[in-house]
């Protein structure tokens, strides 16, 4: 027997709020999933680049819904310059992504690196802004690497950066690999490491074949799965929610024309604190739940909040809620993790 349990304003450290009409079809649902505060991706159509592109952005999703914190980040290219850093930091941008493509090749021996955006990092160091690591090198027969190993290979990467720029705040996003939590465990202190809703379900099994569940870094094995678990379970303090949120509508989910692949991404923002609470339930951690989605990201990021402040209480239902099988209409429709499954769990008002 559980009685409700209660959470501090829980924060969504990485999602994806996107722009236009699904903009306005997911950013409410942040806060009808239990989250106070979601740290926004800047993969749009443009990419946000610029301080005011991201201020610009920052001020529609509080048109949209003023009830939800809002952090915002840039994307990490080559025309970003420490320059722009400085000025991202003074108008409260708080970090920057990094996506696979941003890796650049040396041109001796073809060696995927970093090093070009180091003096960006340096900045980044300097002032206290955070590096997202979407941490995956691209696929490449020739190396044997596809979608399976892209992580593990990356995890080099992390270290380094890790080595040079010690102070440097660093986030390993979406974590699906026993490696990434053994090594991001053994670095220091300015490593943290996001862990999504979806991956603690997932395996392989579950995407191949099934769309709905195809998202980038994809699920791993069965024993990847037991790693993420098991460092909740243990509490360990620099990993903690980030759901990975990444709406697309329907008809580019479920794509039956062999020329034109399936968008990659999960969508849990509408159901995200009950489906965490569930989740965690279902493998023994249920008591590392206001550890993991409030108090572990909001230390990592310095956006602690006061005793007293506003708590999400949360019910075991005796009637499971039933998710809806689409959110959205039209073309803008989107279709939730789980969607016709039962949650155990639902917040109380
Ligand atoms: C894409 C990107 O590179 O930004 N995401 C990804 O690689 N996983 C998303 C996009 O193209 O908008
Ligand atoms: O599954 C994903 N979807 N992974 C990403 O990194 C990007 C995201 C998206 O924007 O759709
Ligand atoms: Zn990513
Ligand atoms: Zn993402």
């Amino acid at each position: 027997m559980f009685s409700d349990i209660e959470v501090t304003s829980p924060a969504d450290f990485h999602v994806h709020l996107r722009q236009g009409e699904m903009c306005k079809v997911v950013t409410p649902l942040v806060r009808k999933g239990g989250f106070k505060l979601a740290y926004v991706m800047p993969n749009l159509r443009p990419p946000i680049t610029t301080t005011e592109m991201a201020l610009t952005y920052k001020k529609e999703l509080e048109a949209i819904d003023p009830g939800t914190e809002y952090l915002m980040t840039l994307y990490l290219s080559p025309d970003l310059t420490p320059n722009e850093i400085r000025k991202a930091k003074d108008a409260g941008i708080v970090g920057v992504k990094s996506y696979p493509r941003g890796v650049t090749t040396n041109s001796e021996g073809g060696i995927e690196s970093y090093e070009a955006y180091y003096p960006v990092f340096e900045a980044m160091e300097k002032v206290g802004m955070v590096l997202n690591l979407h941490g995956e090198v691209p696929s490449d027969p020739t190396s044997n690497t596809c979608v399976l190993n892209a992580e593990i290979k990356f995890l080099p990467h992390l270290r380094s950066i890790h080595e040079r720029f010690p102070k440097l705040r660093i986030v390993l996003e979406h974590a699906t690999t026993r490696a990434a939590v053994e090594t991001v465990k053994s670095l220091g202190e300015t490593v943290g490491c996001t862990i999504t809703a979806h991956h603690l379900a997932l395996t392989v099994d579950d995407w191949a074949g099934q769309g709905f569940h195809y998202c980038k870094p994809v699920a791993k094995f069965p024993d990847d799965r037991l790693a993420l678990r098991e460092v909740i379970r243990e509490g360990h303090p620099r990993f903690f929610l980030g759901s990975d949120s990444a709406p697309h509508p329907s008809e580019t989910k479920s794509t039956s024309t062999p020329q034109v692949g399936c968008a990659a991404g999960v969508f849990t923002s509408a159901h995200l604190l009950p489906l965490t609470a569930h989740l965690l339930e279902e493998f023994g951690a249920l008591d590392k739940l206001e550890g993991f989605v409030s108090i572990n990201g909001r230390r990592f990021y310095g956006k602690e909040v006061a005793a007293g402040s506003e708590k999400i209480r949360l019910r075991r239902s005796s009637a499971p809620i039933i998710v809806p099988n689409a959110f959205g209409a039209g073309t803008q429709s989107v279709v939730p993790f789980m969607a016709g499954g039962r949650i155990n769990w639902d917040i109380v008002d």
